[in-house]
C-alpha cells in the first residue's frame, strides 16, 4: 500500500489553485478542501445576520466559533469549474451563495481576524488528519500543515493571472476591462502579502511551480509527478512498498 500524503498548495489569486488542487486530488483520489469556502462561510454568517460582525473582532470570533461548516467533494458527474467543495454552514447548502463578489469582500475582511484564524486553522487541521488530502488556500503549507508531505506554491505573473480572471468574467457575460482586473489582482497581492496574520508566503520547502506558460491540466500533471515520487520516497522511509 502507498502512503496517502498531505498536499499543501498556496499561491495567490489567479494563480489557478483551485482547479488545479482539484484535478490534482482526482488523478491521486485524494479529498480536495478548500480552505478559502471556509472563510467565505464565516462572512456569509455575518452578513445574513445583518453585516454588524463585520465591524468587531470579537463578533466575527464567536460566530467563528458558532458556525458548523462543512467541506464535501462534488460528484465527479456534477463537476463546474465554478463549484470547489460542497459547503454547508449549520446544515444549510451555501455552495453558490458564498461565491458573490459581496461575500469575496468581506472574507477578505474576515481573514484578518487572529481568532478566527485560529478556529478556522484547527477545523482545517482535524478535517485533513487522515491524509490523502490536497488542500488549498494561502496558509496552508506555512500554518495549517508546517509538516505536510508536499508543498507547492504555485505562481504566475500579475498579467497572467489577469488575463485569467477577465476571461472567467467574460465567460461570465461580465464585459470588465482587462487593466481594471489587473489592477484588482495588484490590489488582492499586496492585501495578501502585507497583511498581519498569516500573510501569504511561500514555505522555504515548498516546491515554486510557476505556471504562466502552462494550463490547469500541465500543471496538475506536473504536480502529481511530484506527488508520486514524494509517496515513493515516503514508502522507502517508512518500508511500505508501493
Ligand atoms: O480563495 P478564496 O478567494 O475563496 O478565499 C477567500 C478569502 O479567504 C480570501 O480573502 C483569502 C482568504 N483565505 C485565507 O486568508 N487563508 C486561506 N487559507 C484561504 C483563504
Amino acid at each position: 500500500m502507498t502512503k496517502k500524503l498531505t498536499i499543501a498548495i498556496d499561491g495567490p489569486a489567479g494563480s489557478g489553485k483551485s482547479s488545479v488542487a482539484r484535478l490534482v486530488a482526482q488523478k491521486l483520489g485524494y479529498v480536495y478542501l478548500d480552505s478559502g469556502a471556509m472563510y467565505r462561510a464565516v462572512a456569509l454568517n455575518a452578513l445574513q445576520n445583518g453585516g454588524f460582525a463585520l465591524s468587531s473582532e470579537s463578533e466575527l470570533e464567536a460566530l467563528a466559533r458558532d458556525s458548523r461548516i462543512e467541506l464535501r467533494p462534488v460528484p465527479l458527474s456534477l463537476q463546474d469549474p465554478c463549484i470547489h467543495n460542497r459547503v454547508l454552514l449549520d446544515g444549510v447548502d451555501v455552495t453558490q451563495s458564498i461565491r458573490t463578489n459581496e461575500v469575496a469582500q468581506a472574507a477578505s475582511r474576515v481573514a484578518t481576524v487572529a481568532g478566527v484564524r485560529k478556529i478556522l486553522v484547527a477545523e482545517q487541521q482535524r478535517a485533513g488528519a487522515g491524509g490523502g488530502v490536497v488542500m488549498e488556500g494561502r496558509d496552508i503549507g506555512t500554518v495549517v500543515f508546517p509538516n505536510a508531505d508536499l508543498k507547492i506554491f504555485l505562481e504566475a505573473t500579475p498579467e497572467a493571472r489577469a488575463e485569467r480572471r477577465w476571461k472567467e468574467h467574460l465567460e461570465k457575460g461580465e464585459h470588465l476591462k482587462l487593466e481594471q482586473v489587473l489592477d484588482e489582482v495588484h490590489t488582492r497581492d499586496k492585501r495578501d502579502t502585507e497583511r498581519r496574520v498569516s500573510p501569504l508566503v511561500r514555505a522555504a520547502d515548498a516546491v515554486l511551480v510557476d505556471n504562466t506558460a502552462m494550463d490547469e491540466e500541465e500543471t496538475a500533471r506536473l504536480i502529481v509527478l511530484l506527488a508520486r515520487d514524494r509517496e515513493a520516497k515516503l514508502g522507502k522511509d517508512t518500508g511500505v512498498v508501493a
